[in-house]
């Protein structure tokens, strides 16, 4: 499972691969396992693609196990890269500046020398236990699951933005998403001279978004990030829309784990049904 690379690295790599080579990673993204499926989906002749998958299984970006040829996860990694470098989403990866439970996060520099992250979605691969406790689950499931996380993230950025302080949406492919990178911190790790007025600017987010429509469903001091005089709400897949059933239970987690921690770090009490009250009423 362990096959996730730096993508400073596949950028590096990306320079190095052929049109062809991008043919066969699109065949077998597409579900051509057999060499003889992938030859006639690549128009390739049987030595030339032998050739290239022999390359790409070299470079592990492919494996091939059992006469069937796999994308890794390096390789699923290396097509949302060139899909985003030839859509002139970004002109260049550097560091990882997140590692976040469920994704890893790169720093970028965009088409217009913007300074961007792309955060390349992982729901469970990094978790050996979490195989382990759905022990049915196969790796196409995980990519399935992290593209609809990648794509469920970018549906409520561009819903919220710039109407809620959350990172830009820039641009979007399989299980990656560019966004605008925040100059701030977590808010776990900040030590803030006004708690009580970053307290009320994230309700006044958390109110905004809901008046959108959106909830965040998975807010906690990881997922805000502060810096002088602003405040960001990040990390946005398990968002829910308002007006389910059970959804305003999932807001009133959301608010509660945000007081709660004001209130152990801070010692500022904030009532949870007046605070709930503030942010449903129009
Ligand atoms: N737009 C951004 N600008 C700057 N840094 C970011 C941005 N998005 C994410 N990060 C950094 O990457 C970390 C992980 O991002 P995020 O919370 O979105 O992912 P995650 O994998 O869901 O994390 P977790 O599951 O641990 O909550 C953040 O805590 C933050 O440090
Ligand atoms: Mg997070």
């Amino acid at each position: 499972m362990n096959d996730v690379r730096g993508i400073k690295q596949l950028a590096y790599l990306y320079k190095t691969l052929r049109r062809e080579d991008f043919r066969i990673l699109h065949a077998i993204e597409r579900g051509m396992v057999y060499l003889e499926d992938i030859t006639t989906f690549t128009k390739m002749d049987l030595k030339d693609a032998s050739y290239f998958l022999g390359r790409l299984s070299k470079i592990k970006l492919v494996e091939y196990h059992e006469e069937r040829y796999n994308l890794k996860y390096s390789g699923l990694d290396m097509l949302s890269l060139g899909y985003l470098y030839e859509n002139n989403a970004i002109k260049a990866v550097g560091d990882q500046i997140g590692y976040g439970k469920e994704s890893d996060v790169f720093e970028s520099i965009g088409n217009g020398d913007e300074e961007c992250v792309l955060k390349v979605h992982r729901e469970g691969i990094s978790f050996k236990n979490v195989l382990k406790n759905r022990p049915g689950m196969s790796k196409e499931d995980w990519v399935k699951i992290s593209k609809k996380s990648a794509f469920r993230e970018q549906t409520a950025l561009k819903r919220l933005y710039p109407y809620v302080s959350v990172p830009k949406p820039i641009a979007s492919n399989r299980h990656v998403n560019v966004m605008g990178r925040i100059d701030g911190c977590q808010l776990n790790r900040a030590d803030l001279e006004d708690p009580g007025w970053f307290l009320d600017k994230i309700l006044d987010e958390v109110k905004k978004s809901y008046e959108r429509g959106i909830i965040h469903g998975d807010l906690s001091k990881y997922n805000v990030l502060v810096s002088d005089g602003e405040v960001f709400l990040i990390d946005w897949p398990q968002y829910v829309e308002t007006g389910f059933w059970g959804s305003e239970d999932i807001l009133k987690r959301d608010i509660k784990n945000i007081i709660d921690h004001f209130s152990r770090k801070y010692s500022l009490n904030t009532d949870l049904e007046e605070a709930f009250k503030r942010i449903t009423r129009r």
